[in-house]
């Protein structure tokens, strides 16, 4: 036994991969470890990242600190914007985009997205975690690689961290090798748990959307309540298109100076999206 090449870890990996769509997987110590893990297998010194502008926060970080640290130029873009203004250039290798934006829950319009990625031969990238495949198959879809954090729906249990990445399999060896040089590795009895959680993924996340639909509803007629970031929404600016795709966790705003509000607010977020955010 040694880094990455656990049983559990390759059984978990190919379930996960199934559900997917994928031919193969990559099971991480954490969202984090994966996403690193393949960034840093698809770009080197002098090659470009165009990644959506407002994903996670630690996605944000590594590509706006760390990645220009290691000679990775890296550009944001506003996926709403028509994609003539996209700041491609002559040594982009790769697109990064989130199914659904966490915590905005802004869902971008993937088919043009990976309609671009394709005409100019880019390597697509997306981070499935608020998602799940129960609601949206990106493969299917065209992009090249799938990220998650199974520590949100994936495993459901509030009880790990890990993460994953799916794609075909030769980008797949690549990416388990440069993790075995990064030497993060996740731990087999976290597979354990992983494999037990995915089992009941399709019932919790559908029920998890049908609770979030009502609360988001809820909260919108709530006169305290400014502001409901959630695409099930007719309000949502992205509600059409994401009518087509999934459901996510609600986000409430509370009106601006009003500290009761502030405090139903802050309860309603974190029962809305517990065991889905670290
Ligand atoms: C969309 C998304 N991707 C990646 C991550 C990072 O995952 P982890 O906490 O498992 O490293 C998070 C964490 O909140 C996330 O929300």
């Amino acid at each position: 036994m040694r880094l990455n090449n656990t049983p559990n870890q390759r059984v978990v990996g190919a379930r996960i991969a199934a559900l997917e769509g994928g031919e193969d997987s990559y099971v991480a110590a954490s969202g984090m470890s994966a996403i690193t893990a393949t960034l840093c297998t698809l770009l080197g010194e002098g090659d470009h990242l165009l990644i959506e502008r407002g994903c996670y926060g630690g996605t944000d970080a590594l590509a706006r600190h760390t990645l220009p640290r290691m000679g990775i130029e890296v550009d944001f873009f506003d996926a709403d914007t028509p994609s003539q203004d996209w700041p491609v250039r002559d040594n982009t290798k790769v697109v990064y985009a989130e199914a659904i934006a966490n915590p905005t829950l802004r869902v971008i319009d993937h088919e043009r997205l990976v309609t671009f990625a394709r005409a100019r031969g880019l390597t697509t990238v997306v981070d499935n975690t608020f998602a799940t495949p129960v609601f949206f198959r990106p493969l299917e879809l065209g992009y090249d690689l799938v990220l998650h954090s199974a520590t949100k729906y994936l495993n459901g249990h509030s009880d790990l961290v890990a993460g994953v990445v799916i794609g075909p399999e030769e980008t797949l060896r690549r990416v388990r090798s440069v993790a075995n040089h990064l030497g993060g590795c996740l731990d087999p009895g976290a597979c354990f748990l992983l494999e037990r959680g995915l089992k009941t993924l399709p019932l919790r996340v559908r029920y998890q959307a049908g609770t979030a639909q009502a609360l988001a509803e809820l909260l919108e007629a709530h006169p305290l309540v400014s502001r409901v970031h959630y695409p099930g929404l007719p309000s949502h600016p992205h509600h059409r298109r994401a009518s087509k795709t999934p459901r996510a966790p609600t986000t409430p705003e509370a009106t601006p100076g009003d500290p009761t509000t502030r405090a139903k607010s802050a309860t309603v977020r974190s029962w809305s999206t517990r065991g889905t955010r670290s």
